[in-house]
């Protein structure tokens, strides 16, 4: 199926105060956000350490939206249980953490939950063209994860033409989202190349009004 034609927004609370996350997940959930991502890193398969399951718990109260929560961790399955019994929505894992990401993908499905896989810049779009009739989303990353606040790699984008293409040929509706640098700048170039999910850090809890920050990404602000 298509991509939407009004692109979501998931704000990453890795920007946002981390002394107050669950106000401002209430925050930008009010102001028209449309998932909720959280970016729970390791130190091994990332060099930066978040949060856990502990920490996803305590927030779900703070809002109903999808709770989009993205594992850079390694390894995943002993994980995944304790995510969906905190609130996950649903789970995203890179297809760069393990070997069986099928078997990955098979568990997250187990718990009814949607499942979604992350490709790293360096990863081709061919390295998960026997996953997708399992995945709700593939996130593409447009920065190496492990850090909010950095530069969008622009090398990405014939990668997330492409990921649009194989998710349409499907005829299954998949959600084609992308994770790093995204801007009100960089935006349209995603939405033009097939993205119609825009993860952003920095340009929503950067910015004094979340709901002015999310429409200028959605481009609906001009309209
Ligand atoms: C990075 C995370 C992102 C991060 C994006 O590893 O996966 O979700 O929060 O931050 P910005 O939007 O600031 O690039
Ligand atoms: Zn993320």
């Amino acid at each position: 199926m298509p991509a939407l034609t009004v692109p979501l927004i998931a704000p990453s609370i890795l920007s946002a105060d981390a002394a107050r996350f669950g106000e401002e997940i209430k925050a930008v959930d009010e102001q028209g956000a449309d998932w909720i991502h959280l970016d729970v890193m390791d130190g091994h398969f990332v060099p930066n350490i978040t949060f856990g399951p502990v920490i996803v718990k305590a927030l779900r109260p703070y809002s109903k939206l999808c709770f989009d929560v993205h594992l850079m961790i390694e390894p995943v399955d002993l994980f995944i249980e304790p995510f969906v019994k905190a609130g996950a929505d649903q789970i995203l894992f890179h297809i760069e953490a393990g070997p069986h990401a099928h078997r990955t993908l098979q568990t997250i499905k187990s718990f009814g939950i949607k499942a979604g896989i992350v490709l790293c810049p360096a990863t081709p779009a061919q390295a998960i063209s026997e996953l997708l009739d399992m995945v709700d989303t593939i996130l593409i990353m447009t920065v190496n994860p492990g850090f909010g606040g950095q530069k969008f790699i622009s090398s990405q984008l014939p990668k997330i033409k492409q990921i649009r293409q194989m998710a349409d040929a499907t005829g299954r509706d998949i959600r084609v989202s992308v994770d790093g640098g995204i801007t009100k700048e960089t935006a349209p170039l995603v939405i033009k190349a097939g993205a119609d999910v825009l993860v952003a850090g920095t340009s929503v809890y950067g910015q004094q009004d979340y709901r002015q920050a999310m429409n200028a990404l959605r481009g609906t602000d001009k309209k």
